[in-house]
C-alpha cells in the first residue's frame, strides 16, 4: 500500500506594516532603501533585504545583476554573504524582502527563489535560533513566516552526503 505524506507551509498574514513591532518596521524601511539601490539594468525589477542579527545590527542586499546573467545574485544572497562574511558567528534573527518594478513607486510581493532558500536554510541551520522571514504584497498586507525550514521542506542538506 502506498501512503501520502505532505507538509504545509504556514504563514502569518498581518493586515498592515503598522501592525508589526518598531523593530521589524524599521528593518523594512531598509529593506525598502536597499531596493531602490539594486543594480537591476536587465530585468528592472528591484529586490531588497535587511537582516537583523542578534546584537542588533543591520545589514541590507539588493540585487546585482550583469550582462553574463547568470553571474548576478538576488538580494536575499547578497545579504546573507555581507552578514556572515562580516559577522561569521553572529546569529540571525530576521530577514525582510520587498521588491518593485523600477518604473513603479509601490512595491510587490516577491518569495525568495530556490537558491535563496537553500541558502538560509543552511545558515539557519547551523544556529540556534530561526530566522523570521517577512514579506509585503501590494496591498501592504505582511506575510510572516516563522523560519526558513518552513519554506523548504524536503531540502538537500550536508548530513545526507554522509554515510549512514
Ligand atoms: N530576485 C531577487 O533578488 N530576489 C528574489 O527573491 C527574486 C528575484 C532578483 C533576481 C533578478 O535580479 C531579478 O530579481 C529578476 O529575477
Amino acid at each position: 500500500m502506498s501512503e501520502i505524506i505532505s507538509h504545509e507551509v504556514k504563514l502569518i498574514v498581518h493586515k498592515r506594516e503598522s501592525d508589526l513591532d518598531q523593530q521589524t518596521q524599521h528593518l523594512f524601511q531598509k529593506a525598502r532603501e536597499a531596493a531602490q539601490n539594486a543594480y537591476a539594468n536587465y530585468s528592472h525589477f528591484q529586490v531588497g533585504a535587511a537582516l537583523l542579527l542578534e546584537d542588533g545590527k543591520i545589514i541590507i542586499g539588493n540585487n546585482q545583476e550583469n550582462a553574463v546573467y547568470p553571474a548576478g545574485l538576488c538580494a536575499e544572497r547578497v545579504a546573507f554573504f555581507s552578514a556572515k562574511s562580516q559577522n561569521p558567528q553572529a546569529s540571525i534573527e530576521k530577514v525582510v524582502i520587498v521588491a518593485k518594478k523600477r518604473t513603479e513607486s509601490s512595491f510587490r510581493l516577491a518569495t525568495p527563489c530556490g537558491s535563496c532558500r537553500q541558502v538560509m536554510s543552511e545558515y539557519e541551520d547551523n544556529q540556534e535560533n530561526k530566522i523570521k522571514l517577512y514579506m509585503c504584497d501590494k496591498d501592504g498586507k505582511i506575510y510572516e513566516s516563522d523560519s526558513i525550514e518552513n519554506l523548504l521542506p524536503y531540502k538537500f542538506s550536508e548530513n545526507m552526503m554522509n554515510n549512514s
